[in-house]
C-alpha cells in the first residue's frame, strides 16, 4: 500500500469478477485522430494485470469538457478504436461527462456507474484531483484499489516532496502566474531554487519594476510575485528575452513583425514570447548542476519555431543532466516529445493539474477516497 492506499494486490482474487477501471483517456485529438496516446498506453499495465487474472474489465473516462450533455465531438470512439487495437477484451463506457451527475458527484450517478461491477480500480491519475462521481464515489460502494499508473505517479511525485536529491530545481513556465501561485509557494518550501520562464515570467519582471511592453501580464498578481521575490528564495528570472514586434502574430510568421533579442525591459508595443539565448544558457547550467529537476510548463511559445529555442534548450538540458528528472504533464510533456527527449526523462507525469496539486497538497481527493476504502478492505 502507498500511504494507506490499497493497490491491486490488496484486492485478493479477482478472477471471474467484473472490474470497473476509471482511466484518464482525456487524450489530445485532431478531429477524430489521437495525436498522443500516452495516456492510453500508460493504462495498459493495470488493464493487463486484471485480464491476466481472469477479471472482466470495463474502463470509463471523461474526454474534454462537454458540460453534462451528450455531444459527438467529445465521443470516446477514437479511444475505443485505439483500445481495441491494444487490448480488445476491454470494454469502454461512453464519456462520463455526458451526464451532469459526473461533475456534480451525484450519488445516483455513482450507483448507476458501479451497477453490475464487483470491484473498482482508479488508474486515472490525471483526474484524481477532481471531486467527481467516478473518482470519489465508487470506493464507498465497492472493494477498491489504485492501479499501477496511479501508484507510480504518487510514488514519484510524493518522493519529490519527501526525499529529493539536492539541489532540487523547479523549472516553471506556462502562461499564467495565477494557475501556479499555490504550487510555487509550496515548492519554495521544498526546492533549492526555482527557474521561471514562459508568459508568467513577465508578471515577475513587472514586479521588479521592469517594462514588459505588450507581453502577457497579470496585473492583479504583481503583489503576489513581489512577495515571492522578497521571500529570500532563489528565483531565477529571464535576463534576456526574444520579443515579437508590433504587427507580428504568434504562430503566423507570414504576418510579418520583427523578432529581436531584448534585455529585461521589453520595449512598448513589443511582446516577450521566449527566454533569450543568455537566459537559456543560465537555466541550462542550473539544470545540469541539479540533483532533482521538476519541469512544468514551456518557457516560450514553442509551437512557433521562432520562439521554440528557450523551451528546446531547457528540454535538452533536462535530457542531459544526471539529475532525477520529472516532467509535470501537459504542454511540457508535449514539448519534450516534440524535441525528441521524452525517452531521456525519468518520469513524465500523465497529469498536469493533478501533478501540481499532489505536489502542493501532498494528497488528492481520489487518493483520500481509496484510503477510506482501504480501511474497510483490511477490517
Ligand atoms: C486533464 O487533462 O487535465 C485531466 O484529464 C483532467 O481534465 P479536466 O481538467 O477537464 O478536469
Ligand atoms: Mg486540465
Amino acid at each position: 500500500m502507498i500511504d494507506g492506499v490499497p493497490e491491486l494486490e490488496d484486492l485478493g482474487d479477482v478472477s471471474g469478477k467484473s472490474v470497473l477501471v476509471r482511466a484518464d483517456f482525456n487524450v489530445p485529438l485532431d478531429g477524430e485522430r489521437i495525436t498522443d496516446d500516452l495516456r492510453i498506453r500508460a493504462s495498459l499495465p493495470t488493464l493487463r494485470w486484471l485480464l491476466e487474472r481472469g477479471a472482466t474489465v470495463t474502463a470509463c473516462s471523461h474526454l474534454g469538457r462537454p458540460k453534462g450533455e451528450a455531444n459527438p465531438a467529445y465521443s470516446l470512439d477514437p479511444v475505443r478504436g485505439r483500445l481495441a487495437e491494444l487490448l480488445p477484451e476491454v470494454k469502454l463506457k461512453e464519456n462520463l461527462r455526458f451526464d451532469p451527475g459526473e461533475e456534480a458527484n451525484d450519488a445516483a450517478f455513482v450507483d448507476q456507474l458501479v451497477a453490475g461491477h464487483d470491484v473498482y480500480v482508479n488508474d486515472a491519475f490525471g483526474a484524481s484531483h477532481r471531486q467527481h462521481a467516478s473518482i470519489v464515489g465508487p470506493p464507498s460502494r465497492l472493494p477498491s484499489a489504485a492501479g499501477r499508473l496511479l501508484a507510480k505517479e504518487v510514488e514519484v511525485l510524493l518522493g519529490l516532496r519527501e526525499r529529493p536529491r539536492r539541489p532540487f530545481v523547479a523549472v516553471m513556465g506556462g502562461a499564467k502566474v495565477s494557475d501556479k501561485l499555490g504550487v510555487i509557494e509550496a515548492l519554495l518550501a521544498i526546492v533549492d531554487s526555482i527557474v521561471v520562464g514562459g508568459g508568467m515570467a513577465y508578471t515577475f519582471l513587472a514586479a521588479q519594476g521592469h517594462n514588459v511592453g505588450a507581453s502577457l501580464l497579470e496585473a492583479d498578481m504583481i503583489d503576489a510575485c513581489r512577495s515571492l521575490l522578497a521571500s529570500g528564495a532563489t528565483i531565477h528570472l529571464p535576463e534576456d528575452n526574444t520579443a515579437l514586434g508590433p504587427g507580428g502574430k504568434l504562430l503566423d510568421p507570414g504576418a510579418g513583425g520583427e523578432v529581436r533579442q531584448v534585455g529585461r525591459d521589453i520595449p512598448d508595443g513589443w511582446m516577450g514570447v521566449d527566454i533569450g539565448p543568455g537566459t537559456a544558457a543560465v537555466f541550462g547550467d542550473v539544470i545540469l548542476d541539479a540533483g532533482t529537476v521538476l519541469w512544468n510548463g514551456p518557457l516560450g511559445v514553442f509551437e512557433d519555431e521562432r520562439f521554440a529555442a528557450g523551451t528546446r534548450a531547457v528540454a535538452e538540458a533536462v535530457a542531459e543532466t544526471r539529475a532525477f528528472t520529472v516532467i509535470g504533464g501537459g504542454d511540457s510533456a508535449a514539448a519534450a516529445k516534440m524535441f525528441g527527449v521524452d525517452n531521456d526523462v525519468d518520469h513524465i507525469s500523465t497529469g498536469g493539474g493533478a501533478s501540481l496539486e499532489l505536489i502542493e497538497q501532498g494528497d488528492l481527493p481520489g487518493l483520500a477516497a481509496l484510503r477510506a476504502a482501504g480501511k474497510r478492505l483490511t477490517t
